[in-house]
């Protein structure tokens, strides 16, 4: 261990400063409270506060940060921007640094997040320990109010008063403190005085959890539906600023901003957070957590249960500043969890986390995990009055390499980007995707003419597992639009009709003019190999229509399949889901069986933004298909 002076640190920071290869930033008051910014004297900074308002995840995921930039005069032309300054930040309390290592675990994952990544390579990181301690913390509860040494910190500095002791974590930390500070070795009696604080640290703490933090995930799944969510959440203003406060939540939204000329503009992301209620709202307007209870439930599940079993790690690291931030003061995880533990709902799990094979994102360049390749519109299909078909092509010429199920992310520059399921079966240079207009980046899609290029991204997801389907018989049942994720696989079935044995096809719209792809349809007519059978759940006067008349359900009896032989495809909306399901299930069909997709709203498709998740899976990731033994105990998911 080394030390040095107070006056030798305050020298040692103002070089750092007035050196300038490095923006430093630090912990500085700010009225009665502390924040971090940018350090103009080493007088500013302060290692004797108690908690910041932000944490210092606004440095690696900036509140506002541009994704890329983009001029949309010109065909295709769009510019990846990453911050690569070098920053030194000083003063990160040990809990802080450990939400770092999390969110490290999220954003460097297989599918690493370049901007995050620039950040950490660029930020040199002077860690401190905790002198005085916020009245909201119970980091000592989570074990975060001290950290192990570790290279996580390139020094960790301790203010024993007039002298500053420094544990050096890593070579560029060694660097920096011999090229710009003069340190010596800390005596006995200095080292033993750290070792004292550290000691002493976790009785300061008043604040406590009465449980164990290994323990977190068996007691939120033994009370999901407890009685301190429903009583706490009756108070809760939806405002999100404990979310917005806390180092542990990484969920963002992302927009596009035109400037005012009309040509130049950004992709950037914003900080969100899952107490919003548009936080799950997807274009056809339904919102998966419309409820503020299960809004609530999510944040505490999330930290609690969620990211644990994915991450091993609890995503709460005791720092106390939403229990600050929060007016009805209902926050508090350390006060749920207590609740819990006094008087749990359940001695058994009421839910579960299945287990589900991981897929890794496939066809991403981890340079630009979130630019768009161009593809060039080779083919338009108006289907119905507001479905239209695409045809699209790589402008690298590469083929997409999709599965059926899986999705890509279109961008329109200057209007934003949407998922869509490609529609076409795999192989090709070409592929299809089946857009229906609903808001903004789809109404703009209508209007592009064959030639004129979009950005894509993916495919993404995880999709049919082809094999599994090989030699069994195979009953299709769309409803509306689910016919268009479903064609992929339905086309790459009747083109290799042999791999597999019975195929059946239902297919129910709302009415005759709903339906899609009547082309390919005819063409099944013509099969003696496949069974077909259309229903309309109704019919207008004078509209000529040979089909069944009833919701798709009525057309399930008619049907004769073996449900020990039988593998069920069904997409439709969510609601057809209950229904079909159940009468599936009433046949006999095992819910390993029954195959699902599931929407969700989808920013970035890799398992980052948060959107899109239920309970602990990611839909872009282990999704958007699923077999329904998965998710059928997981009541968000339908
Ligand atoms: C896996 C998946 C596959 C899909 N496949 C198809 C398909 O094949 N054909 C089809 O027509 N539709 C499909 N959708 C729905 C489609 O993504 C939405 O209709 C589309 O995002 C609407 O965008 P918009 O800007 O026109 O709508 P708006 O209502 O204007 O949306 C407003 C904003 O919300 C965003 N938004 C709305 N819904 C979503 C969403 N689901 N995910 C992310 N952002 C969203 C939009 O990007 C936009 O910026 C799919 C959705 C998912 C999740
Ligand atoms: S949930 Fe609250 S106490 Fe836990 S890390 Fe987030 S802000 Fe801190
Ligand atoms: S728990 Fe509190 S801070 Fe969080 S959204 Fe509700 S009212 Fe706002
Ligand atoms: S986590 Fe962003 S779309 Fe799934």
């Amino acid at each position: 261990m080394k030390a040095m002076s107070k006056h030798e640190w305050q020298f040692f920071i103002n070089n750092l400063i007035e050196e300038g290869s490095h923006k430093v930033i630090g912990v500085k008051a700010k009225g009665e409270k502390f924040v971090f910014g940018p350090l103009d004297s080493a007088e500013e900074l302060r290692l004797d506060y108690d908690t910041t308002i932000l944490p210092p995840k606004k440095y690696f995921l900036p509140t506002h940060e541009d994704l890329m930039r983009y001029d949309i005069s010109q065909p295709f032309n769009v510019l990846h921007t990453v911050d690569e300054s070098p920053r030194i930040i000083i003063g990160i309390h040990p809990y802080d640094l450990i939400a770092i290592l999390q969110m490290d675990k999220l954003y460097l994952d297989d599918t690493s997040d370049d901007h995050y990544k620039a950040a950490r390579k660029n930020t040199l990181i002077i860690a401190s320990d905790i002198i005085n301690v916020s009245q909201y913390s119970f980091a000592a509860s989570m074990a975060t109010h001290m950290i192990a040494r570790t290279r996580a910190y390139d020094l960790l500095v301790t203010d024993l008063g007039e002298v500053v002791a420094i544990d050096i974590g890593t070579e560029s930390g060694k660097l920096l403190l011999e090229k710009h500070g003069k340190t010596r070795e800390a005596s006995e009696e200095e080292i033993v005085k750290v070792e004292e604080l550290r000691e002493d640290l976790a009785s300061k703490y008043e604040k406590k959890v009465n449980v164990e933090k290994t323990e977190w995930p068996a007691l939120l799944s033994k009370n999901y539906d407890h009685l301190i969510l429903k009583e706490k959440s009756e108070k809760c203003l939806a405002c999100g600023s404990c979310t917005l406060v806390c180092p542990t939540c990484f969920c963002y939204d992302v927009e596009d901003l035109l400037q005012l000329n009309g040509k130049e503009g950004v992709r950037r992301r914003t900080w969100d957070g899952c107490l919003m209620r548009e936080f799950t709202k997807v274009a056809s307007g339904e919102i998966f957590r419309e409820k503020i209870l299960d809004r609530y439930r999510h944040r505490i599940f999330r930290k609690g249960y969620y990211l644990p079993e994915r991450y091993d790690f609890i995503a709460c690291v005791g720092c106390g500043r939403c229990v600050s931030a929060c007016l009805p003061d209902i926050a508090d995880p350390s006060d749920i969890l207590n609740s819990m533990t006094e008087s749990p709902q359940s001695d058994e799990p009421v839910i579960s986390f299945p287990q589900i094979p991981k897929t890794d994102v496939v066809s991403i360049d981890s340079h630009c995990l979130f630019v768009p390749t161009s593809a060039t519109i080779k083919r338009i299909e108006h289907l119905t009055y507001c479905e239209t078909l695409y045809e699209l092509v790589k402008d690298d010429q590469t083929p997409l390499g999709h599965q059926p199920g899986q999705f890509i992310q279109v961008s329109l520059f200057g209007i934003g980007e949407a998922p869509f399921s490609v529609s076409s079966a795999p192989g090709g240079k070409s592929f299809e995707i089946v857009v229906r207009q609903i808001g903004e980046v789809t109404s703009k899609l209508r209007t592009l003419k064959v030639g004129d290029k979009v950005g894509i991204r993916g495919p993404f997801g995880r999709g049919f597992d082809i094999d599994s389907l090989k030699s069994k018989d195979l009953l299709f049942i769309a409803g509306g639009l689910g016919i268009v994720p479903m064609r992929s696989l339905i086309n790459y079935v009747l083109r290799n009709k042999t791999q597999f044995n019975d195929v059946t096809i239902l297919y129910g719209c709302k009415e005759p003019n709903e339906f899609l792809f009547w082309d390919e349809i005819s063409k099944w007519h013509k099969r003696k190999d496949i069974t077909h059978m259309f229903t309309v759940d109704s019919c207008p006067e004078g509209v000529c229509w040979d089909g069944d008349i009833g919701v798709i359900t009525t057309l399930l009896p008619k049907v004769d399949f073996n449900p020990e032989t039988t593998k069920a495809i069904v997409i439709g909306p969510p609601i057809m889901y209950q229904f079909v399901i159940k009468d599936l299930e009433k046949k006999g069909m095992k819910d390993e069986n029954i195959l699902i997709s599931l929407e969700r709203k989808m920013r970035c498709g890799v398992g980052k933004c948060g959107h899109c998740q239920i309970h602990g899976m990611y839909v872009c990731k282990e999704g958007p298909v699923f077999n329904y033994a998965e998710i059928k105990d997981l009541p968000e998911a339908i």
